[in-house]
Protein backbone atom coordinates (compact mmCIF):
# COMPACT_ATOMS: atom_id res chain seq x y z
CA UNK A 1 0.00 0.00 0.00
CA UNK A 2 1.16 3.71 -0.93
CA UNK A 3 2.53 5.59 2.45
CA UNK A 4 0.57 8.90 3.04
CA UNK A 5 1.91 11.99 1.44
CA UNK A 6 4.29 13.90 4.52
CA UNK A 7 4.45 17.53 5.34
CA UNK A 8 7.14 18.06 8.32
CA UNK A 9 7.16 21.71 9.49
CA UNK A 10 10.30 22.58 11.08
CA UNK A 11 9.96 25.35 13.72
CA UNK A 12 13.75 25.70 14.31
CA UNK A 13 14.53 27.56 17.20
CA UNK A 14 11.34 29.69 16.79
CA UNK A 15 8.34 30.75 18.51
CA UNK A 16 8.15 30.00 22.47
CA UNK A 17 5.59 28.53 24.09
CA UNK A 18 2.84 31.15 24.01
CA UNK A 19 3.49 31.93 20.45
CA UNK A 20 3.81 28.27 19.29
CA UNK A 21 0.25 27.66 21.01
CA UNK A 22 -1.33 30.63 18.77
CA UNK A 23 0.56 28.76 15.68
CA UNK A 24 -1.04 25.57 16.34
CA UNK A 25 -4.73 27.11 17.36
CA UNK A 26 -4.53 29.24 13.64
CA UNK A 27 -3.13 26.03 12.15
CA UNK A 28 -6.49 23.94 13.35
CA UNK A 29 -8.70 26.61 11.96
CA UNK A 30 -7.04 26.62 8.10
CA UNK A 31 -6.02 23.14 8.04
CA UNK A 32 -8.55 20.45 7.14
CA UNK A 33 -7.76 16.86 7.73
CA UNK A 34 -6.85 15.17 4.29
CA UNK A 35 -6.65 11.48 3.86
CA UNK A 36 -3.59 10.83 2.60
CA UNK A 37 -1.62 13.71 3.38
CA UNK A 38 0.83 13.56 6.89
CA UNK A 39 0.79 16.84 8.38
CA UNK A 40 3.30 16.88 11.30
CA UNK A 41 5.09 19.53 13.47
CA UNK A 42 8.69 20.01 15.13
CA UNK A 43 8.56 22.24 17.76
CA UNK A 44 11.43 23.21 19.61
CA UNK A 45 11.84 20.74 23.51
CA UNK A 46 10.42 23.01 25.39
CA UNK A 47 6.82 23.68 23.36
CA UNK A 48 6.90 19.64 22.87
CA UNK A 49 5.02 19.13 25.97
CA UNK A 50 2.09 21.67 25.97
CA UNK A 51 1.53 21.39 21.82
CA UNK A 52 1.32 17.66 22.73
CA UNK A 53 -1.62 18.78 25.13
CA UNK A 54 -3.05 21.07 22.47
CA UNK A 55 -3.28 19.14 19.11
CA UNK A 56 -5.85 17.59 17.27
CA UNK A 57 -3.93 14.48 17.05
CA UNK A 58 -5.86 13.12 13.98
CA UNK A 59 -4.70 16.15 12.23
CA UNK A 60 -1.37 16.57 13.54
CA UNK A 61 1.91 14.78 14.66
CA UNK A 62 4.58 15.82 16.33
CA UNK A 63 8.46 15.44 15.53
CA UNK A 64 11.64 16.27 17.79
CA UNK A 65 14.22 18.60 15.98
CA UNK A 66 16.79 16.11 17.37
CA UNK A 67 17.49 13.82 19.97
CA UNK A 68 20.64 12.75 21.93
CA UNK A 69 21.85 8.89 20.96
CA UNK A 70 22.23 7.22 24.80
CA UNK A 71 18.62 6.73 26.45
CA UNK A 72 19.96 7.45 29.59
CA UNK A 73 22.37 9.04 32.30
CA UNK A 74 24.87 11.98 33.08
CA UNK A 75 24.33 14.49 29.80
CA UNK A 76 23.72 17.29 30.87
CA UNK A 77 21.54 19.58 28.59
CA UNK A 78 20.49 16.46 26.37
CA UNK A 79 17.30 15.45 26.22
CA UNK A 80 16.70 11.57 24.64
CA UNK A 81 14.76 9.44 21.93
CA UNK A 82 14.01 7.39 25.26
CA UNK A 83 12.41 10.37 26.55
CA UNK A 84 10.54 11.65 23.28
CA UNK A 85 9.14 8.43 22.33
CA UNK A 86 5.48 9.20 24.65
CA UNK A 87 5.89 12.35 22.57
CA UNK A 88 6.42 12.26 19.14
CA UNK A 89 6.30 9.96 16.34
CA UNK A 90 8.85 11.53 14.63
CA UNK A 91 12.58 12.97 14.50
CA UNK A 92 14.37 15.23 12.58
CA UNK A 93 18.01 13.40 12.07
CA UNK A 94 20.86 15.17 10.84
CA UNK A 95 19.93 18.76 9.67
CA UNK A 96 22.58 20.54 8.04
CA UNK A 97 22.16 23.31 10.78
CA UNK A 98 23.13 20.61 13.16
CA UNK A 99 25.92 19.00 11.26
CA UNK A 100 26.93 22.48 10.62
CA UNK A 101 26.94 24.50 14.49
CA UNK A 102 27.07 21.32 16.50
CA UNK A 103 29.59 19.63 14.70
CA UNK A 104 27.70 16.57 14.21
CA UNK A 105 29.56 13.85 12.42
CA UNK A 106 28.49 11.07 10.15
CA UNK A 107 28.53 8.61 12.72
CA UNK A 108 27.20 10.42 15.58
CA UNK A 109 23.96 10.78 13.29
CA UNK A 110 24.44 6.71 12.42
CA UNK A 111 23.82 6.49 16.20
CA UNK A 112 20.90 9.00 16.66
CA UNK A 113 19.24 7.16 13.84
CA UNK A 114 19.58 3.67 15.90
CA UNK A 115 18.59 5.65 18.99
CA UNK A 116 15.28 6.49 17.30
CA UNK A 117 14.46 3.29 15.68
CA UNK A 118 15.33 1.70 18.60
CA UNK A 119 12.57 3.98 20.71
CA UNK A 120 9.65 3.49 17.70
CA UNK A 121 10.00 6.97 16.44
CA UNK A 122 10.27 7.00 13.12
CA UNK A 123 13.59 8.96 11.55
CA UNK A 124 13.70 11.63 8.78
CA UNK A 125 17.14 11.74 7.87
CA UNK A 126 18.61 15.12 6.13
CA UNK A 127 20.77 14.65 3.41
CA UNK A 128 22.05 17.75 1.35
CA UNK A 129 25.09 19.34 -0.31
CA UNK A 130 26.83 22.74 0.56
CA UNK A 131 26.95 25.37 -2.54
CA UNK A 132 30.91 24.65 -2.73
CA UNK A 133 30.00 20.82 -2.65
CA UNK A 134 27.80 21.44 -5.64
CA UNK A 135 30.20 23.35 -7.80
CA UNK A 136 32.51 20.63 -7.33
CA UNK A 137 30.39 18.16 -8.62
CA UNK A 138 30.31 16.26 -5.39
CA UNK A 139 26.39 15.86 -4.66
CA UNK A 140 26.38 12.17 -5.71
CA UNK A 141 29.58 11.45 -3.17
CA UNK A 142 28.40 13.30 -0.46
CA UNK A 143 24.68 11.89 -0.66
CA UNK A 144 26.43 8.15 -0.82
CA UNK A 145 28.22 9.12 2.44
CA UNK A 146 26.04 10.75 4.20
CA UNK A 147 23.26 7.66 3.82
CA UNK A 148 25.20 4.97 3.64
CA UNK A 149 26.62 6.03 7.10
CA UNK A 150 23.51 6.80 8.70
CA UNK A 151 21.83 3.31 7.97
CA UNK A 152 24.83 1.08 8.11
CA UNK A 153 23.55 0.03 11.99
CA UNK A 154 19.96 -0.11 10.95
CA UNK A 155 18.38 -3.79 9.28
CA UNK A 156 15.57 -4.41 6.41
CA UNK A 157 13.30 -4.61 9.04
CA UNK A 158 14.07 -0.69 10.38
CA UNK A 159 14.31 0.48 7.00
CA UNK A 160 10.83 0.54 6.63
CA UNK A 161 10.04 3.01 9.08
CA UNK A 162 12.86 5.57 7.74
CA UNK A 163 12.06 8.80 5.76
CA UNK A 164 15.32 10.79 3.88
CA UNK A 165 15.06 14.29 3.58
CA UNK A 166 16.85 16.18 0.66
CA UNK A 167 17.77 19.44 1.51
CA UNK A 168 20.07 20.77 -0.50
CA UNK A 169 21.98 23.19 2.33
CA UNK A 170 22.31 25.76 -0.55
CA UNK A 171 18.41 26.38 -0.59
CA UNK A 172 17.78 26.40 2.68
CA UNK A 173 16.39 29.50 4.30
CA UNK A 174 15.98 31.54 1.00
CA UNK A 175 13.28 31.64 -1.75
CA UNK A 176 15.02 29.07 -4.52
CA UNK A 177 14.54 25.91 -4.53
CA UNK A 178 16.40 24.09 -6.03
CA UNK A 179 14.91 22.86 -9.85
CA UNK A 180 12.68 19.64 -10.27
CA UNK A 181 15.78 18.46 -12.76
CA UNK A 182 17.96 17.98 -9.97
CA UNK A 183 15.51 17.18 -7.26
CA UNK A 184 14.41 14.48 -9.37
CA UNK A 185 18.25 13.15 -9.78
CA UNK A 186 18.87 13.86 -6.53
CA UNK A 187 16.02 11.76 -5.40
CA UNK A 188 16.37 8.74 -7.38
CA UNK A 189 20.51 8.50 -6.17
CA UNK A 190 18.81 8.63 -2.77
CA UNK A 191 16.88 5.78 -3.95
CA UNK A 192 19.41 3.76 -5.80
CA UNK A 193 21.59 4.11 -2.68
CA UNK A 194 18.96 2.47 -0.65
CA UNK A 195 18.70 0.01 -3.09
CA UNK A 196 22.28 -0.85 -2.90
CA UNK A 197 21.63 -1.24 0.70
CA UNK A 198 18.50 -2.97 1.10
CA UNK A 199 16.96 -4.01 -2.26
CA UNK A 200 14.78 -2.83 -5.01
CA UNK A 201 11.38 -3.30 -1.99
CA UNK A 202 12.91 -0.60 0.06
CA UNK A 203 14.42 1.88 -2.21
CA UNK A 204 10.60 2.09 -3.80
CA UNK A 205 8.86 1.99 -0.81
CA UNK A 206 10.64 4.85 1.50
CA UNK A 207 9.69 8.32 1.61
CA UNK A 208 12.04 11.15 0.50
CA UNK A 209 11.31 14.55 0.79
CA UNK A 210 12.62 17.84 -0.18
CA UNK A 211 13.17 20.64 1.94
CA UNK A 212 15.09 24.38 0.82
CA UNK A 213 12.82 27.22 -0.15
CA UNK A 214 9.95 25.46 0.35
CA UNK A 215 7.24 27.96 -0.38
CA UNK A 216 3.42 27.94 -1.57
CA UNK A 217 4.10 28.86 -5.00
CA UNK A 218 6.76 25.90 -5.24
CA UNK A 219 5.77 23.32 -4.39
CA UNK A 220 2.94 21.85 -6.97
CA UNK A 221 6.14 21.49 -9.12
CA UNK A 222 8.07 19.91 -6.86
CA UNK A 223 5.85 17.89 -5.64
CA UNK A 224 5.16 16.79 -9.12
CA UNK A 225 8.96 15.65 -9.74
CA UNK A 226 9.26 11.95 -9.51
CA UNK A 227 10.17 10.14 -6.68
CA UNK A 228 8.66 13.21 -4.25
CA UNK A 229 6.83 11.87 -1.30
CA UNK A 230 6.64 15.10 0.80
CA UNK A 231 7.88 17.98 2.04
CA UNK A 232 10.54 19.77 5.04
CA UNK A 233 8.79 23.16 5.44
CA UNK A 234 11.41 25.70 7.11
CA UNK A 235 10.18 29.20 7.50
CA UNK A 236 7.15 29.23 4.80
CA UNK A 237 5.78 26.84 8.21
CA UNK A 238 5.91 29.31 10.23
CA UNK A 239 3.23 31.47 8.85
CA UNK A 240 -0.18 29.52 8.96
CA UNK A 241 -1.81 30.77 5.80
CA UNK A 242 1.75 30.11 3.87
CA UNK A 243 1.81 26.55 5.43
CA UNK A 244 -2.33 25.71 5.15
CA UNK A 245 -1.36 26.47 1.62
CA UNK A 246 1.34 24.04 1.18
CA UNK A 247 -0.49 21.43 2.45
CA UNK A 248 -3.51 22.18 0.09
CA UNK A 249 -1.15 21.78 -2.76
CA UNK A 250 0.57 18.59 -1.73
CA UNK A 251 -2.97 16.69 -0.77
CA UNK A 252 -4.17 18.15 -4.59
CA UNK A 253 -0.85 16.62 -6.22
CA UNK A 254 -2.18 13.46 -3.94
CA UNK A 255 -5.04 13.05 -5.45
CA UNK A 256 -3.37 12.96 -9.11
CA UNK A 257 -0.93 11.14 -8.11
CA UNK A 258 -1.18 7.36 -9.88
CA UNK A 259 0.28 5.74 -7.32
CA UNK A 260 -1.51 7.40 -4.81
P1 LIG B 1 13.46 26.46 4.68
O1 LIG B 1 14.12 25.38 5.66
O2 LIG B 1 12.11 25.92 4.26
O3 LIG B 1 13.38 27.68 5.48
O4 LIG B 1 14.38 26.58 3.50
C1 LIG B 1 14.01 24.01 5.43
C2 LIG B 1 14.77 23.25 6.48
O5 LIG B 1 15.81 23.75 6.95
O6 LIG B 1 14.37 22.15 6.87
Amino acid sequence: MKKPKLVVANWKMHLNVHQASLLVNKLDKKVSLHRGVEVVIAPNYLDLQPISLEIDRRKFKLAAQDGYPIDEGSYTGAVSFAQLREMVNYAIIGHSERRRYFSESLELIRDKMAAAIRNDITPILCVGETKEEKQDKETKQVLHDQITTALSDLTSEDIESVVIAYEPVWAIGGHNPAKPKDIEQAVSWIRYQVGELYGKLAADSIRVLYGGSDEPEFVTGIMEVDGVDGLLVGHASLDAQQFADIIQAVYLVSLSDPKG
